[in-house]
């Protein structure tokens, strides 16, 4: 037996399968190639398992000497088969990269992907969230179920006052811990939300869904608003009035608008203010068309929140998004916003790729 150990001077023949296979593995130029060698050496079949069957009619001794030696070269034939391989992958991974190209700029195919439309209203809480952002405000959010304290009485509407009744509030069951439950008649609860847990300076818009009892054609059980808040040491009435003509050129698109603030009443603000705006801006000159309720917020709820009155102060609005959604893009019935007919979403609906930027355009 030669001093290697290998039976009957096998070492050249074991050196040549050796150089055949790594060589086979050099050659092979693809995945599947590779693979046919890899069954064809070390397979079940292959030519170094065949090798095991030798070890039959070999002495304990030789068979010991053997199998370490064709184990040896079955670790280097794998090596060299994972090396190869991965190197395949990384070519092929290569020339993917390099040929194939997608054009992003193209517009959706025809077919179900390009069916979907964003309704008129989530685009128009998208282009007043984009609008604001870009002054500086945050989106804040509560709930629409909410306490009847923070609803009315934190906003300085006390129990028994006839707020209360003009809201037409629907009303929920009484908590365990007496407190009244109520669909939230309007946003303004997200302003007391705000106050309770945050510092000033405050710049928040509240967009969201509201409920009164209330139903014909301008009027739906389930609305949408977005309430504004902005609480700091010198914040005045004319800041307010710059922020809502802003939102208004840059909303409806347009260089001018004109607008009128009537004096009014709310109990959480005072002085109070109605907004107007001359229809102009959307082809119906000399009609004007209330939009939102606005003022400053009003010292007991600036205490009821437990800031201090004397050092805080600020604005609040809370505007109506249906309103404005169907004044932007002439939809006649508010009713119409709520049924889910795909008719009506195809003719109003936008692609759901026209995200509105203050950069690329609102609603182009
Ligand atoms: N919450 C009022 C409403 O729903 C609107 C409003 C909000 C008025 C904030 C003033 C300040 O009618």
């Amino acid at each position: 037996m030669p001093q290697d150990g290998t039976p009957n001077g096998d070492v050249s023949e074991l050196d040549k399968l050796e150089s055949d296979i790594i060589s086979e593995i050099a050659d092979a130029s693809g995945l599947s190639d590779l693979d046919a060698v890899r069954v064809s050496a070390l397979g079940k079949k292959g030519r170094v398992s065949a090798l095991m069957q030798k070890l039959g009619g070999m002495s304990a001794e030789e068979r010991k000497a053997f199998g370490q030696t064709v184990n040896a070269l079955k670790g280097r034939v794998s090596d060299a088969l994972e090396g190869r391989k991965a190197a395949l992958e990384a070519a092929e991974l290569e020339s993917r990269l390099a040929n194939e190209r997608d054009d992003i700029t193209l517009p959706v195919r025809p077919g179900p992907l390009a069916e979907g439309r964003i309704h008129p209203l989530s685009q128009v809480f998208d282009e007043v969230n984009e609008i604001f952002a870009d002054m500086g405000f945050s989106v804040a959010e509560g709930p629409d179920i909410d306490t009847d304290d923070y609803c009315f009485t934190k906003l300085n509407i006390p129990a028994h006052h006839p707020a209360r009744q003009d809201m037409d509030t629907f009303y929920l069951k009484e908590g365990a811990d007496g407190n009244r439950m109520v669909l939230r008649p309007h946003t303004s609860p997200v302003q007391i939300r705000t106050m309770l847990n945050q510092k000033p300076p405050i710049r928040i818009i509240a967009p969201g869904r509201v409920y009164r009892c209330d139903s014909d054609q301008t009027h739906t059980p389930m609305f949408h608003q977005v309430e504004g808040l902005v609480i700091d040491e010198e914040t005045h009435l004319g800041h307010l009035k710059w922020c809502l003509e802003e939102f208004c050129k840059a909303f409806f698109e347009v260089d001018e608008v004109k607008m009128r603030f009537r004096a009014s009443h709310f109990p959480f603000t005072e002085p109070s203010m109605e907004v107007d705006i001359d229809a102009a801006a959307i082809g119906k000159p000399g009609q004007w068309l209330e939009i939102l309720g606005s003022g400053m917020v009003h010292p007991n709820v600036i205490a009821s929140c437990g800031l201090d009155p004397e050092k805080y102060q600020g604005f609040a609005f809370g505007m109506g998004l249906d309103r404005i959604t169907m004044l932007k893009y002439g939809i006649p019935d508010l009713r119409d916003m709520f049924t889910g007919d795909l008719r009506w979403m195809k003719h109003y609906g936008f692609m759901p790729l026209d995200v509105p930027t203050l950069a690329g355009g609102m609603s182009s």
